[in-house]
């Protein structure tokens, strides 16, 4: 069975961890492709409530081999503390493998975070500070340090102290910081490399042995299309490929083993950060949406921009993945509203738009168009059939539907899993 690639299809926080918990139960391997702990995917089952990090979503299914992929940045300390507190809560994790060619992220890559974003001042972009940016632009400059570093003691103190002595220059000379220690450093991940040894595998042969196999994979994308360093509204985005051609890279596997690509979109965006977002309701309604939603951080607690469906930038994200399937998150969270608009088009200087600009300074002057629909006005976490939903909600389902010409497979009205209607079957 070809793989399935799960899709964030805005600024993230879509409700990937709830979907990839879900169709993990079905499924036989769950991998993580992209980005570091800079995600945060909430499940909700049988175990309880869990914001995971760095852990594939299909943690919770004892028989799902979970990969973090070579296109993942690694923390080592927090992707120990993961396995920890879940192991404490009783989840078996060591069904977990991760790739030795991932790069790991070094405490000068948080020092550095911060630092960075310290100095752009106003213009900062908002990260969640956990080191993530800088530990792929060291990768693209050729000075990373991979998980299979950690194996090899005595190479990996010379590559350490290589890779140190160009950052203490940084941390010295143009943030006038005190240096860090080779020695330190290198203890400190020597213990972490003690722990993590028996995870540390060649993924990249694995995956394609279970695809060979014809086991069901699930490759769970992190942050969210708009995000993309390509194709997100840069520079207000994260340092790595979360569209659907960052799945191929980020895990040695080739274009013609996928078979669905399922993006993930909330009826409402939500942006944490800093960046342009048109549909942006700054008003009561974006509070009522924030609370009514719990829409804070999974990761940094940060209060979530809220917005309107954003038609245009869904398109976008539709075609620069060419979902497949499309699962629609949080219809319950409208639940309350009297009318709800929906964006179809932007007006930029007097004309009309029809898509995302690839320039943040125009994408600032973007006025969103709005339809407006009628809301429900009844609860929907209950319903379980397309066909039971109040028709004005069916009505919204369908009208995004149409904005982004890709097929709806699934709607979700509420975090556990059990609170999904499936349109049409994709395993
Ligand atoms: P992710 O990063 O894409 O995995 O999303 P997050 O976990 O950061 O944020 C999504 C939030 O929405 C989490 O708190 C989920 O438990 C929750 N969630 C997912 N689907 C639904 C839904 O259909 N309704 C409601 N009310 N909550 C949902
Ligand atoms: P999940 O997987 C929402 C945002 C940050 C910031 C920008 C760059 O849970 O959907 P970074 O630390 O990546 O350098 O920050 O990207 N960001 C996310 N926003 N959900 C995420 O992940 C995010 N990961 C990064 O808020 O605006
Ligand atoms: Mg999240």
């Amino acid at each position: 069975m070809p793989a399935i690639i799960i899709i964030g299809a805005q600024w993230g926080d879509e409700g990937k961890g709830k979907i990839v918990d879900f169709l993990a139960e079905k499924a036989n391997m769950v991998i993580r492709y992209s980005g570091g702990n800079n995600a945060g995917h909430t499940v909700v089952n049988q175990y309880g409530q869990f914001g995971l990090h760095l852990m594939p979503s299909g943690i919770f299914n004892p028989s799902v081999v979970c990969v973090i992929g070579n296109g993942v940045v690694v923390d080592p300390a927090v992707l120990l503390k993961e396995i920890d507190l879940l192991q404490a809560r009783g989840v078996d994790t060591s069904h977990l493998i991760v790739s030795s060619r991932a790069h790991l992220i070094m405490p000068y890559h948080i020092l550095l975070d911060g630092l960075e974003e310290e100095a752009k001042g106003g213009g900062a972009l908002g990260t969640t500070k956990m080191g993530v940016g800088p530990a792929y632009v060291d990768k693209m400059a050729r000075l990373g340090i991979r998980v299979g570093d950690l194996l090899e003691r005595e190479a990996f103190h010379r590559r350490l102290s290589e890779v140190i002595f160009h950052k203490n220059i940084l941390l010295t000379r143009v943030y006038g910081k005190a240096p860090v220690s080779v020695d330190e450093i290198f203890d400190t991940y020597c213990k972490y490399a003690d722990r993590l040894a028996p995870y540390i595998k060649e993924t990249d042969i694995l995956v394609e042995k279970a695809l060979e196999d014809g086991k069901l994979v699930l490759l769970e994308g992190a942050q969210g299309t708009l995000l993309d360093i390509d194709f997100g509204t840069y520079p207000y985005v994260t340092s790595s490929s979360p569209s659907a051609g960052g799945a191929c890279t980020g895990l040695g596997i080739s274009p013609r083993k996928i078979g669905h690509i399922l993006g993930i979109f909330k009826c409402y965006p939500t942006r944490v950060g800093g960046g342009p977002m048109p549909t942006e309701i700054k008003d009561e309604i974006g509070q009522l949406i924030r609370e009514r939603g719990h829409e804070y951080g999974t990761t940094t607690g940060r209060a979530r921009r809220c917005g309107w469906f954003d038609g245009v930038g869904a398109r976008y994200s539709s075609r620069i993945n060419s979902f497949t399937d499309v699962a629609i998150t949080r219809l319950d969270i409208f639940d309350t509203l009297e009318t709800i608009k929906i964006c179809t088009s932007y007006m930029v200087d007097g004309t009309r738009m029809d898509n995302f600009p690839a320039s943040i300074d125009v994408l600032q002057k973007c006025q969103p168009v709005y339809e407006e629909m009628p809301g429900w006005r009844v609860p929907t976490s209950d319903i379980r059939h397309f066909e039971k939903l109040p028709p004005a909600a069916q009505n919204y389902i369908r009208r995004i539907e149409q904005l982004i010409k890709a097929p709806i497979s699934l709607v979700s009205v509420g975090p556990r899993r059990e609170q999904t209607i499936w349109l049409k079957a994709i395993v």
